[in-house]
């Protein structure tokens, strides 16, 4: 199992649906039981009013300001337009100047639709909550969780640095962006996890997230397949009973096509990518419940066997 809770950032991706939410925060939450001082990471768009993430919190959306949420996890939400103001600070020497630039409609709205802009604040906020300090030095956040936002979003977010150091190729953002860089592309600090089902469709969107990342030169840790059924038919069982299962609509019949879906999807997986594959069980609990679950199965196995 690779080690996702000793890396700096894990960046949980995936199309919706998925279980994207559900995982990060099962990782925050392990990270939290294992000691780390972790940080669970929203990025919101303005649209969303409700966060389903929040909701495991028990809250409707992650605080704007870093705070703690609940089981040893601090949570945030960030704003692109947060993003905007730390990047200008760094662009524009003057605060005052920046409050300004910030507050104008009409900067803002060529931010907004400027789409590597809109990245650039995130990525930019991203490195700063890398770099933190604790007034006695040390890290401020050891472990940074993403719930990252839809597929466009992450390739536009991981493919920025690239773009953007071939226009800009010296001066304070392309320092920013090479630093950010020296983070998010070194495999031994930051993990993108690419979440799936074991389901034709899915199994296909994640192969095409994964090539799509490859593209933008980000590392991919590992392809999570989550809520896979418990296999209950061996391999040779399940040959012989195909045919019959196709051919006559029997008891248990669709049950019995979704294993073997989810056996198919599996092969297809590891016949096509390279990375590491982690599974994780679909569990009968809901709620609070179904959090412990999950973040077990991210946890080191203790010398008693038990998470
Ligand atoms: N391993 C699992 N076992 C059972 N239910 C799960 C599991 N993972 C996710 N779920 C459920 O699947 C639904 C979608 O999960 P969510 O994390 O919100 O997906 P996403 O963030 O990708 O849209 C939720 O109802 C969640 O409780
Ligand atoms: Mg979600």
């Amino acid at each position: 199992m690779i080690d996702l809770l000793n890396k700096r950032a894990v960046l949980i991706t995936g199309k919706g649906g998925v279980g994207r939410s559900t995982i990060s925060a099962g990782v925050a939450i392990a990270a939290a039981r294992a000691g780390r001082r972790v940080l669970l990471v929203e990025i919101g768009e303005p649209e969303s009013g409700y966060s389903p993430l929040a909701r495991l919190f028990g809250r409707d959306r992650l605080p704007e300001k870093i705070e703690p949420i609940g089981r040893g996890v601090r949570g945030v939400l960030l704003w692109t337009r947060n993003g905007h103001e730390a990047f200008l600070k760094t662009v524009i020497p003057m605060p005052a100047l920046v409050g300004a630039a910030v507050r104008s409609k009409a900067l803002g709205r060529l931010l907004e639709a400027a789409p590597s802009f809109q990245e650039m604040g995130i990525f930019y906020l991203l490195l700063t909550l890398l770099k933190a300090r604790r007034p006695e030095g040390g890290l401020e956040n050891e472990l940074l969780v993403f719930d990252m936002p839809a597929t466009g979003h992450t390739l536009a977010l991981t493919g920025l640095p690239d773009i953007l150091l071939k226009l800009m190729p010296t001066g304070p953002i392309a320092e920013a962006l090479k630093e950010g860089q020296s983070y998010i592309y070194n495999p031994a600090l930051t993990a993108t996890c690419v979440v799936t089902l074991p389901e034709t469709l899915p199994v296909t969107e994640c192969l095409e997230l994964i090539e799509g990342l490859r593209a933008t030169s980000m590392p991919v840790a590992c392809a999570i397949v989550n809520k896979l059924a418990p296999q209950e038919f061996t391999e040779a069982e399940h040959e012989a009973v195909a045919p019959i299962v196709q051919a006559h609509k029997v008891f248990g019949a669709d049950r019995f096509l979704r294993l073997s879906q989810t056996r198919r999807s599996l092969d297809r997986l590891r016949g096509a990518v390279d990375v590491p594959i982690l599974t994780i069980p679909e569990f009968p609990e809901i709620g609070d419940d179904l959090l412990d679950a999950v973040s077990g199965a991210f946890l080191p196995l203790s010398p008693t066997g038990a998470p």
